[in-house]
C-alpha cells in the first residue's frame, strides 16, 4: 500500500511517521507514506497556498490551485481508491470504514487547514471526506495520523501476532475483555482463576461473557448496531 499525504506542516507528520509501528511497517515494505508540503505546488512567490474567503468573514481558505497541481500530479503516477479530505464534517471514522480502506492500494489524504478548503476541491477531486470525531482540531494533520495507523495496522505482516488486530475492541461490534500478564498474584490483587486453568474453550467463553458485559455496561449502543 501507498498512502500520500498532502499537507502544508509536512514536519508535524515527518515525526510522527518516523517511529514505532509505522516505521517497521515502512521498512518491511509493507506500506509507504510519502508527505508532501503543499507549498512545493503554489505558484505564490511567498509560497502562500491560502486566501481571503470571497463574501468576507473571519479566517483564510485554502486555494484550490496547489492542491489541484499536487493531486494531479500524483494521479498521473499511479491510479488512487480514494481522495480523502479530513475535516470535521465528514463520515465519522470507526472500525468497518478502516478495514475498507486497508484494502487500497493506494490512498491520498489532503489536510485541511485554516478554515478549510476552497468548495471546489471537495466537488472535483475528493472522494470521500472523514471526521476522527465530533471536535474541531487546528488542522487535518493529526486526523491524517489517526487514520493511517488505524489503516496501516490492518496491512497483513505489520502487526507483530497477525490474528491481533482481529481480536480487537469494535472488530465484532464487542469491547476487548480484560488481560492480564505475570505476576499472577500482586499485592494479593489476583488474577482470575480461569486464565490459569488451561482449559482453552472455557478460557474463550469466558472472554466472549467478560467482552458481553463489558460492551453493555459501557457502549450499550454497540450491540444496537
Ligand atoms: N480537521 C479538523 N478537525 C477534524 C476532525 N475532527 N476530523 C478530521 N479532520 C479534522
Amino acid at each position: 500500500m501507498r498512502i500520500d499525504i498532502i499537507t502544508c506542516l509536512p514536519r508535524l507528520l515527518d515525526s510522527f511517521f518516523g517511529h514505532s509501528i509505522l516505521q517497521r511497517a515502512q521498512q518491511g515494505q509493507h506500506v509507504e507514506v510519502v508527505v508532501h508540503d503543499l507549498r512545493d505546488y503554489t505558484a505564490d512567490k511567498h509560497r502562500r497556498v491560502d486566501d481571503y474567503p470571497f463574501g468576507g468573514g473571519a479566517g483564510m481558505v485554502m486555494q484550490i490551485e496547489p492542491i489541484a497541481k499536487c493531486i494531479r500530479t500524483l494521479q498521473a503516477e499511479r491510479t488512487y481508491d480514494e481522495v480523502i479530505y479530513m475535516t470535521p464534517d465528514g463520515e465519522r471514522l470507526a472500525q468497518p470504514l478502516v478495514n475498507r480502506l486497508s484494502l487500497a492500494q493506494h490512498l491520498i489524504i489532503l489536510c485541511g487547514h485554516y478554515k478549510g478548503v476552497d468548495e471546489r476541491v471537495r466537488e472535483h477531486f475528493i472522494t470521500r471526506e472523514i471526521s476522527i470525531g465530533d471536535y474541531v482540531l487546528s488542522g487535518g494533520e493529526l486526523a491524517a495520523a489517526v487514520l493511517s495507523d488505524a489503516i496501516i495496522r490492518l496491512i497483513p505482516g505489520v502487526l507483530g501476532d497477525e490474528t491481533s488486530a482481529l481480536t480487537d475492541s469494535f472488530q465484532d461490534n464487542l469491547l476487548a475483555p480484560p488481560i492480564y500478564t505475570r505476576p499472577a498474584s500482586f499485592e494479593g490483587w489476583n488474577v482470575p482463576d480461569i486464565l490459569l486453568s488451561g482449559h482453552e474453550a472455557n478460557i474463550d467463553n469466558w472472554r466472549y461473557e467478560q467482552a458481553l458485559a463489558r460492551t453493555k455496561a459501557r457502549r450499550p449502543d454497540l450491540l444496537n448496531e
